[in-house]
């Protein structure tokens, strides 16, 4: 393979409703990312879900409601190849391959793993092995480069161990080990009690809520008890911290001169925030009307990117099987 099109690739868990911390931390620099040289490929992660959510018709429609939210907020599937982790079997596959060169012990190492087992979580095995099929997701299309947050570091360093460790025992450059891409352009995004926004800790503002429950979660905004009339410090509160993802350098200033200036309380800084947040998302949740009009369109884009994406991994998948001595007496179309 030459340097020339580099693939970029990077997966999103449907394990619920998508929130702004995920937005500013991963989708926008995937839909960004898709404009760059080199074939972006972009997934819903539904065989990871299953390691959290058990109900069928919830996963379904988990699934589908992450493809509205990336199409509506501007993934073009003429540019990014857009589908579903489970219209590629070969990524099973591969996760059990390398899974038989996987020491126990590197798996003990995940911080993920061990964070839910500190929290009292009685894990199952799929958490337990969740980084081989990430690794299997990244390796099957020989992908380049992994935009991902912070959090996900240890799994990449994961994905290059065990491709050189199947290089290695089967003596060739079978798999290519990717770069992770860090993203560092946004900090970590506070939910609505300033610890990191996140779905386990029922503390997220979803990217699509709008009128009343949005409000009710904007008014909800934990801060600090200073009394509307004194000054106060816009970089220690968290309602500042989410107007800054939203404002433009000038409306960021204009609302700090006023929180330092006193008079002005958290009810208005929580407003303005509000406004900030149905005029940012505004074109998007109209697409996203639209597109739930078209199910049927949305459901093609997955069917057409599965078909890419299944292609590009047979590619890869053919000489796993054949090197590892799996004979099989079918071929996938
Ligand atoms: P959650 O914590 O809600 O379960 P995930 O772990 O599924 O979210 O995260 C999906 C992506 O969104 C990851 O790339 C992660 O880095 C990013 N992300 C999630 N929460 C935040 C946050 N609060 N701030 C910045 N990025 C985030
Ligand atoms: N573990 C990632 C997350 O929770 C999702 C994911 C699954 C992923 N497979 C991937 C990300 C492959 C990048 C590449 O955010």
């Amino acid at each position: 393979m030459t340097d020339k099109a580099k693939t970029i690739l990077s997966g999103i868990q449907p394990s619920g409703k998508l929130h702004i911390g995920n937005y500013f931390g991963a989708i926008r620099q995937h839909i960004a990312m898709q404009e760059q040289q080199g074939d972006s490929f972009y997934f819903i992660a539904n065989y990871h879900s299953l390691t959290s959510l058990n109900d069928g018709k919830t996963l379904e429609e988990y699934t589908l409601d992450v493809a509205l939210d990336y199409l509506a907020l501007g993934l073009d599937p003429e540019k990014a190849t857009f589908f579903a982790q489970s219209d590629v079997p070969q990524v099973t596959e591969l996760a059990w391959i390398l899974g038989t060169l996987c020491p126990v012990s590197l798996m003990e190492k995940g911080v993920s793993y061990k964070d839910k087992v500190a929290a009292g979580l009685n894990p199952n095995i799929g958490l337990f092995t969740y980084p081989i099929l990430q690794a299997a997701d990244i390796l099957i299309y020989h992908s380049d480069i992994v935009p991902v947050g912070e959090d996900q570091k240890q799994n990449i360093e994961i994905t290059r161990d065990l491709a050189g460790k199947f290089n290695h025992t089967y003596g060739d450059e079978y798999l290519k080990l990717p770069e992770e891409h860090i993203v560092k352009s946004v900090a970590i995004v506070p939910g609505t009690d300033g610890r990191k926004m996140s779905k386990s800790y029922n503390n997220t503002i979803e990217i699509f809520a709008e009128g009343k429950a949005l409000k009710k979660k904007v008014m909800s905004i934990q801060t600090d008890s200073t009394p509307l009339e004194d000054p106060k410090d816009p970089d220690t509160d968290n309602v500042f911290a989410l107007i800054k993802l939203f404002a433009d350098k000038s409306k960021q200033d204009e609302i700090a001169g006023k929180y330092r200036a006193g008079g002005y309380g958290y009810g208005h800084a929580k407003k303005e925030l509000l406004e900030l947040i149905t005029e940012y998302f505004g074109d998007a949740r109209e697409k996203r009307r639209e597109l739930e009009k078209n199910l049927d369109y949305v459901r093609d884009v997955l069917k057409t990117g599965g078909e890419k994406a299944r292609s590009r991994a047979e590619e890869v998948m053919q000489p796993v099987r054949e090197v590892t001595g799996i004979v099989r007496n079918f071929r996938y179309p």
